[in-house]
């Protein structure tokens, strides 16, 4: 048997055919269905692209009895001729011969009519894929996710797989959530814990991406990350995905021009490899969708040193509810003033104060600024932070003792600045972020299959 019988052909293959087909079958979800005299018209989909194929059923068809149970939702299967259709906007549609109906769909499907909201649409994240917006939403993460790998993969990275259950707390934030098979309310010590210790689910693949850059080079890994920060916003997920890539032998500004290639990069394939989507997306979500993305591949990324940015923010007249002062993180309004009416276009904010950030960014010779950056685009802020690593043994050692580490715990880390430190860098970049960068959608939530925020984890 050939991998083609069993892959009978998509929607998406039927649509692009050259010329007439006959004897085709055809599967797929029930749109709508329409009846008149002489035929019945119904519109299926398979999800294999955004549009769907019109099948006409004559009403002197045996199988046009079965129309009245082919409701909105229903799963059908239609042997037919691919035949050019007389109505507008459709190159073909499929004159059916038999029709089967696979799976009933009754009046109680919710998803009867267009034009549900995306909250309403978050409580239904089981049937959601199957509309418009999350379709396109959820091929496009599918396409940029294979275009993650391949920007990488092409510039010779080798992909890592991070574990997911973690002893380490990357980011020193202490929102972690606790992996655990003791008993709640039981006084055993974490010695007696599944892993003769706490541990944790990875807040960030960084540490342990760093030794595999200390052994093969440039690395990435592409994993779920977990934060257990109770930030009810539209930018935060406890469970997201992060694509980190950690490069040995570069520094800030290297880190910095391969962060910017790679939005750059995700951006053109958004513009070259989902253009049915972007039209969509450009129509219903974000007027200014197509317009940005294109801008965005034009315009140099600007670089704005963190002591700049806190001068612009406080000659820019603004008040803004977070007061801006050296030596404290930029809040969103900042980040935002900052792409939005500063530059209008992706900036990247470099050598952040030491004090706001985590123990392994390498300290610059100022003494109070560490070589971190983050990239912030217009509309959400943040999508990409990074650093240049500590590679120097005592300047890590000394960072380490005043963030509270002990070395014990991350002796395999010293271990790394111990036998052959090089100097290295990284970033990490929120796959949702991206996705809602190249999609217009505003709410993570509806970038991720299924949500996790607070409060929130059906399914
Ligand atoms: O800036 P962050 O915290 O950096 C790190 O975790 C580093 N260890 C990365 C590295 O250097 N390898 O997170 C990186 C990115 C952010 O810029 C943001 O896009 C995304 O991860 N992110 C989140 N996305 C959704 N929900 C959250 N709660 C997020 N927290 C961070
Ligand atoms: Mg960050």
């Amino acid at each position: 048997m050939h991998l083609s019988d069993l892959m009978p052909e998509t929607l998406r293959q039927l649509l692009a055919s050259e010329s007439a087909v006959t004897s085709i079958t055809a599967r797929g979800w029930v749109r709508t269905r329409r009846d008149s005299k002489a035929c019945s018209f119904l519109e299926i989909t398979d999800g294999s692209c955004f549009k769907g194929l019109q099948v006409v059923v004559d009403a002197a068809l045996p199988c046009a009895e079965l129309m009245p149970r082919i409701l909105t939702g229903a799963s059908i299967e239609v042997d037919g001729d691919l035949v050019a259709s007389p109505a507008a906007g459709q190159k073909w549609e499929l004159q059916a011969r038999e029709v089967r109906l696979l799976g009933e769909a009754d009046a109680t499907y919710p998803l009867q009519k267009k034009g549900h909201t995306p909250e309403f649409l978050r409580t239904i994240s089981h049937l959601r894929p199957r509309t418009n917006l999350f379709g396109n939403v959820f091929r496009v993460r599918s396409r940029m996710s294979f275009a993650i790998h391949r920007f990488f993969q092409e510039q010779g990275f080798f992909h890592v797989h991070t574990p997911v259950i973690t002893s380490s707390d990357c980011e020193g934030a202490g929102e972690l959530f606790r992996v655990t098979t003791l008993k709640q309310g039981s006084n055993a010590k974490p010695e007696e814990d599944f892993f003769g210790r706490p541990t944790y689910l990875t807040v960030s693949g960084q540490l342990q991406g760093e030794t595999f850059a200390c052994a093969l080079g440039n690395i990435y890994t592409f994993g779920p990350t977990f934060r257990a920060e109770n930030s009810n916003t539209a930018r935060h997920a406890a469970e997201f995905w992060m694509i980190e890539p950690e490069m040995a032998f570069y520094d800030l500004a290297a880190d910095m021009t391969l962060a910017e290639a790679n939005v750059r990069y995700l951006v053109k394939a958004m513009l070259e490899e989902c253009p049915e989507e972007l039209e969509f997306f450009n129509k219903f979500v974000d007027k200014d969708l197509t317009a940005r993305l294109q801008h965005t591949l034009t315009k140099p990324f600007e670089r704005i040193s963190y002591t700049e940015a806190v001068d612009l923010l406080l000659k820019s007249g603004r008040s803004f509810e977070h007061p801006v002062v050296w030596g404290e993180g930029l809040q969103t309004e900042h980040e935002r003033y900052i792409a939005e009416e500063h530059v209008k276009g992706p900036v990247t904010i470099y050598n952040y104060p030491k004090a706001i950030k985590p123990f392994y960014m390498r300290q610059n010779d100022d003494g109070k600024t560490v070589a971190a950056m983050d990239l912030l685009v217009p509309g959400i802020g943040e999508i990409i932070g990074g650093s240049q690593r500590e590679e120097r043994l005592d300047v890590l050692r000394a960072a380490m003792e005043h963030h509270g580490l002990s070395e014990a715990d991350y002796q395999w880390y010293v271990d790394l600045r111990r036998y052959g430190s090089v100097p290295h860098a990284g970033y990490g970049m929120g796959f949702e972020r991206l996705l809602m960068f190249v999609t217009g959608v505003s709410n993570i939530r509806d970038v991720i299959p299924f949500a996790r925020t607070p409060g929130h984890a059906p399914y």
